[in-house]
C-alpha cells in the first residue's frame, strides 16, 4: 500500500528519490518523506510532509539535501493517521539509521512496550518505528544487515523495508516477507524499490527479492541473503518496460491514456498468442503439463475488485466453451472457507499487480491442498507469479491510474484465450469452431477503436448526469460482471454510490430504488437475454429511472425505449464483455472528471493492496 525506493551510487540521491516517489504515488499518497546520509558531516537528514508529494518536494527545492545514499517512502495509512510525525523515514534514539516500510507490523505493541521500558523513545503511533528501535537495540558491532535480521525476526506480519545508517554509510539495506521489494541493478549505482516503474530510467535490469530475503547494496556490488544469512544467488531479469509507458503521453489522467491503449494492448495481446498460420494458441510461461489440464474436473477462480468481475466473465466462458464447472470467489473469503478442492481442481489467480495480498493467501490455501495454480497477472516477476505453477501474463504495461482499466481488457483476453486453449486440448470444441471464434475476436481491437471514437459523445451524456445521487448498472448473463465492473468503476473515481445488478434480481428489491433522481446504466448488446433486457427497461421507464443504455449498433428498439443509448459495435455475444466496458470506464471518467475528482489518485485507494 506504500512505495519505498532506496539509492545508493555516484548521483545525488535526491534526485532519484524524488522521481521515484512519484512514480510510486499511485501506491499511496497521504504522506512521504526522504532521508539521505550527508557524506561531510556523517549524519543522516530527514525531510518529511503530510499530503502528496509535491509538499515534500517543496520542502526539499527550499533545502536541498546533499549526498549518495538515501531512502524515500509514499505512504496509505494504516497505523496512525497521515501526519508528518507517522510519516517515513523513521529514525533510532540516535538518529543514526533511518528506516523506511511497506506492509504491516501486527506485533508492534508489544514490542513497542518492551522497547519503551527500554529506555527507547518513540515519536510517532506507527508500527514501523519499532522496527528502527529493534536495528538500534541489535545493532552493536555486527552488520547492519545481521541486526536487521535479528530485528526482523521478532516480527509478524509483512513487510518490505529499506534501512541506512551512519555507522556504514556506504551500505543500503533491505529486505522483504510479504510484501514486494526489487532492486535494481546500475553502472556504479543500485536501487531499492517496490516496484520496476520506480527506476526504469535508470536501469532495465531488476532481481526480484523472494520471500525473507535481505540484500546488501553498494555503489557496485550488492550480495542477498536469506533470513539466516545463508547467501542467495539470484538472476537479473530485463525488464523493457520503457519509461514513457509509465508517463501520460499529453493525456490529463493515467486513466484516460490506460482506456485509449486498450485497442493496441489487445491486437498485440491477441498477435502474440495466436500463431497467425496454425492458429495454434500459445502461452509460453504456462507450464503445467498439458496431460493435467485434460484431467481437471474443476475450475475455481480466485481475485479481488476488478480482477474478480474479470473473473466471473471467466466462470461464465469456462462452463459454454470448455464444458468444465467452474467456480469464483473474492479472494479475502476463498482464503476463509473450508475450501472442497483438490489436484482435480485447476485454481486460476487473476491479479493486476501479483501482490494483492489476500489473493496470495488464497493460492497458498489453494496449493496446499493439492491444487494447481495458473496466474493470469501483469507485473514480470511478481509474487503471485513466481509461487504460481503456470503463468498467462497479459502484457499490458504498467498500470498507473488506480483504477484499473486495461488490465482488466487484458484480463479478459487471457480467460478467452486459455478457454480456447483448453477447449482444444480437451476436444470439447473442433478447432473450426475455435478458429471462428478467433475471427470474431481479432475483430475486437478495431471495434474497440470505434467505440473510443465516439468518447466526445459519451463525455457529453455522463457529464450531463454528473450531479445525480446515487447509480444502478443492470446486466445479465455474460455482461452481469460488467455491471458490477461498472459501478465499481464510478464508485472509486467518484466517489457516488452505485451499485451493479443481476438485471433479473430488480423485481426481488431493487426496484423500489427507482425513481426520477437516479440513473440506471442497462447494459443491452444483442444476446440471448436481449428481450429480458428489454422488459426491465420497460420496468424502470414506467417508475420514471433515467436510463443509459449500452447498445448494439442499429438498435432503433432500445432507442425509442430511452433517449440516451451508447453504441456499441455488434460481436458475438461472449465477447460483448470487451466493449461494453469501455463506455461503463468512460462514463466514470468523465463524470468523475466533472465532479473535479482526483481520477488517477482517489480517495482511501492504493494500486495494489498488499495487506489484508
Ligand atoms: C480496481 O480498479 C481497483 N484498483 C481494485 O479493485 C483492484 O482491482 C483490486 O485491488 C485487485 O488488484 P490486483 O488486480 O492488483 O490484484
Amino acid at each position: 500500500m506504500c512505495g519505498i525506493v532506496g539509492y545508493i551510487g555516484k548521483r545525488q540521491a535526491q534526485d532519484i528519490l524524488l522521481p521515484g516517489l512519484k512514480r510510486l504515488e499511485y501506491r499511496g499518497y497521504d504522506s512521504s518523506g526522504i532521508a539521505i546520509i550527508l557524506p561531510e558531516k556523517n549524519t543522516i537528514s530527514v525531510r518529511k510532509s503530510p499530503g502528496k508529494i509535491r509538499c515534500l518536494e517543496r520542502l526539499i527545492k527550499s533545502k536541498p539535501l546533499s549526498g549518495g545514499v538515501g531512502i524515500a517512502h509514499t505512504r496509505w495509512a494504516t497505523h496512525g493517521a497521515p501526519t508528518k510525525a507517522n510519516a517515513h523515514p523513521h529514525t533510532d534514539c540516535n538518529n543514526e539509521i533511518a528506516l523506511v516500510h511497506n506492509g504491516i507490523i501486527e506485533n508492534y505493541e508489544t514490542i513497542k512496550e518492551q522497547l519503551i521500558r527500554e529506555g527507547h523513545i518513540f515519536h510517532s503511533q506507527t508500527d514501523t518505528e519499532v522496527i528502527v528501535h529493534l536495528i538500534e537495540k541489535f545493532y552493536k558491532n555486527i552488520p547492519l544487515e545481521e541486526a536487521l535480521r535479528k530485528a526482523l525476526r521478532l516480527l509478524i506480519g509483512s513487510f518490505a523495508v529499506g534501512v541506512i545508517s551512519t555507522k556504514e554509510p556506504n551500505k543500503l539495506v533491505g529486505a522483504r516477507s510479504g510484501s514486494p521489494l526489487i532492486l535494481g541493478i546500475g553502472e556504479g549505482e543500485n536501487f531499492l524499490a517496490s516496484d520496476a516503474p520506480v527506476v526504469l530510467d535508470a536501469t532495465k535490469d531488476f532481481i526480484f527479492l523472494d520471500e525473507n530475503e535481505v540484500a546488501v547494496l553498494a555503489k557496485d556490488s550488492f550480495k542477498i541473503m536469506d533470513f539466516d544469512g545463508k547467501t542467495v544467488f539470484k538472476d537479473k531479469v530485463r525488464i523493457n518496460w520503457d519509461i514513457a509507458q509509465a508517463q501520460k503521453n499529453g493525456y490529463p489522467h493515467f486513466m484516460l491514456k490506460e482506456i485509449n491503449e486498450q485497442p493496441k494492448i489487445i491486437e498485440n495481446l491477441l498477435n502474440a498468442r495466436i500463431n497467425k498460420e496454425t492458429k495454434k494458441i500459445n502461452f509460453e510461461e504456462q507450464n503445467i503439463p498439458e496431460e493435467n489440464l485434460k484431467n481437471i474436473k474443476n475450475i475455481f477462480i480466485v481475485a479481488c475488485g476488478t480482477a474478480y468481475h474479470a473473473g466471473i466473465v471467466g466462470k461464465y466462458i469456462f462452463e459454454s466453451l470448455c464444458s468444465i464447472p467452474a467456480q469464483i470467489d473474492v479472494s479475502s473469503e476463498f482464503r476463509y472457507r473450508d475450501l472442497l478442492i483438490d489436484s482435480n481442481t485447476l485454481v486460476i489467480a487473476i491479479s493486476q499487480s501479483g501482490e494483492t495480498a489476500d489473493t496470495l493467501a488464497g493460492i497458498r490455501e489453494a496449493k496446499k491442498r493439492g491444487a494447481q495454480v495458473i496466474a493470469i497477472c501483469n507485473v514480470l516477476g511478481s509474487t503471485l507469479t513466481r509461487e504460481s505453477d503456470g503463468i498467462i501474463y497479459t502484457h499490458a504495461g504498467p498500470e498507473i491510474g488506480v483504477a484499473s482499466t486495461k488490465a482488466y481488457t487484458a484480463q479478459l483476453t487471457a480467460l478467452y484465450l486459455f478457454a480456447f486453449y483448453l477447449a482444444g486440448i480437451r476436444s470439447v470444441l473442433p478447432s473450426s469452431k475455435i478458429n471462428k471464434y478467433l475471427c470474431e475476436l481479432r475483430k475486437i481491437p478495431k471495434q474497440m477503436e470505434a467505440v473510443l471514437k465516439e468518447q466526445g459523445v459519451i463525455a457529453k451524456l455522463s457529464r450531463k448526469h454528473a450531479n445525480l445521487g446515487s447509480f444502478l448498472y443492470l446486466g445479465r448473463n455474460i455482461n452481469y460482471p460488467s455491471a458490477l465492473e461498472g459501478a465499481l468503476k464510478l464508485k472509486e473515481i467518484s466517489y457516488i454510490p452505485a451499485e451493479g445488478y443481476a438485471a433479473g434480481e430488480m423485481k426481488h428489491g431493487p426496484i423500489a430504488l427507482i425513481d426520477e433522481y437516479r440513473a440506471v446504466v442497462c447494459i443491452a448488446p444483442w444476446s440471448k437475454v436481449y428481450e429480458k433486457m428489454i422488459s426491465n427497461i420497460q420496468e424502470i421507464r414506467s417508475r420514471k429511472g433515467k436510463i443509459i443504455a449500452i447498445a448494439s449498433h442499429n438498435d432503433k428498439e432500445i432507442k425509442e425505449l430511452t433517449g440516451e443509448v451508447i453504441y456499441i459495435p455488434k460481436t458475438d455475444e461472449i465477447f460483448s464483455p470487451l466493449l461494453v466496458v469501455l463506455p461503463l470506464q468512460l462514463i466514470a471518467y468523465h463524470i468523475a472528471t466533472k465532479r473535479a475528482c482526483d481520477v488517477d489518485q482517489p480517495r482511501n485507494l492504493a494500486k495494489s493492496v498488499t495487506v489484508e
